[in-house]
């Protein structure tokens, strides 16, 4: 099969289309014919060395897919054959990828390729802030930084859905147009957040935080926040936040920071519980997905570049 991948760390000229050995589905696996993989801000991290450093190269980026089932391993039903799935699984950016039973997902007629590959990662994670470790509830003000992002879309859709409210982040007029279409209530650039958020609140301050931006953002998501609230770091885009002081940052106000990883342990039937909720929210056109690039497959150089330069909103996804 053909496939991206990079044999050294670096800038997005490392990725090369090239041939690579199509994997073999093993006991409780499938093998899939990509039609559409999504892309990552963590893949460009991965692929400039900040994360998952270690793993062995050349290496095929992206952990998500959707395609046709083309022939299953020892133990699996040959029924699954030539049905439409999505998978959230290693190494996507090529004309197959294969995975586990467990986490294969058969798709709704009207789902296309495109839609489902922008599931897995930037909804599960959306999900599991909003509903698992966020637990947003009706009326609360919830800060959501690089709103207009993948996460943050559908992050802001969730939230709205619940019966909260959201003031959104961004860096461009036209990423302010996309975050307000989601539903945010108002939407900031990063250095009015102090100014404005007590305004906007009433001087309650927000009861919760979804931050990805890191460096530039966590200390005013921090000063954002309204007495017993809560900051979810769940990434570093801008640079990695500093160790945080308890005692002068965290008791004059009771304050709760706590992290977010979607490779951290969930439990099976949680993750299927979340994954079967996006699929039909998404089917029934209760939560939208935003494309904002799609490109072939051979074209994942530029699909990096304009995702780590910060042009993009939305999915990024690459086309077979
Ligand atoms: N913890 C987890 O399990 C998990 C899972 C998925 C994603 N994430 C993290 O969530 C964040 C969003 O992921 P995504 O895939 O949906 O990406 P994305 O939001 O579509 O793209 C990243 C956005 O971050 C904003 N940003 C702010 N400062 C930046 C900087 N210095 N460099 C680049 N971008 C910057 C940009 O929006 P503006 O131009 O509007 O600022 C940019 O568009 C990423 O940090 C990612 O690593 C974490």
């Amino acid at each position: 099969m053909k496939a991206i991948r990079y044999h050294q760390i670096g800038d997005p000229t490392v990725l090369r289309w090239e041939d690579a050995e199509t994997p073999a589905p093993g006991a409780g696996e499938v093998l899939i014919a990509v039609r559409a993989a999504g892309v990552n801000f963590a893949d460009t991290e991965r692929r400039r060395g900040l994360y998952d450093a270690a793993a062995p190269l050349p290496r095929i980026l992206g952990s998500e897919a959707a395609g046709v089932v083309h022939s299953v391993g020892p133990g699996v039903d040959a029924a699954w054959v030539g049905r439409r799935v999505v998978a959230f699984t290693p190494a996507c950016y090529a004309e197959f990828t294969k995975a586990s039973l467990d986490v294969v997902f058969p798709l709704p007629d009207n789902v296309s390729f495109e839609m489902a590959a922008s599931i897995p990662v930037q909804g599960l994670t959306a999900y599991h802030l909003v509903n698992t470790a966020g637990r947003v509830a009706k009326g609360q003000w919830v800060l959501v930084h690089s709103a207009a992002g993948g996460v943050g879309l559908l992050a802001t859709q969730m939230v709205k859905a619940l019966g909260g409210k959201v003031i959104g982040t961004v860096s461009t007029d036209a990423k302010a147009a996309q975050a307000r279409d989601a539903g945010a209530d108002a939407v900031l650039r990063y250095d009015q957040v102090e100014g404005e958020v007590p305004r906007i609140t009433e001087g309650h301050g927000v009861d919760l935080v979804l931050d990805a931006v890191g460096a530039d953002t966590w200390r005013a998501s921090l000063k954002s926040l309204a007495p017993f609230g809560h900051l979810i770091l769940y990434g570093s885009a801008s640079g990695e936040v500093p160790k945080l002081d308890v005692d002068a940052e965290l008791m004059p106000r009771s304050l709760k920071v706590s992290a977010y990883w979607l490779r951290s342990p969930h439990p099976a039937e949680l993750q299927q519980r979340a994954m079967s909720s996006l699929l039909e929210d998404v089917a029934a056109g209760r939560l939208r997905i935003t494309i904002g690039l799609q490109l072939p497959l051979t074209e994942a150089v530029e699909a990096h570049r304009r995702l780590e330069s910060r042009a993009t909103v939305g999915k990024v996804v690459l086309t077979v």
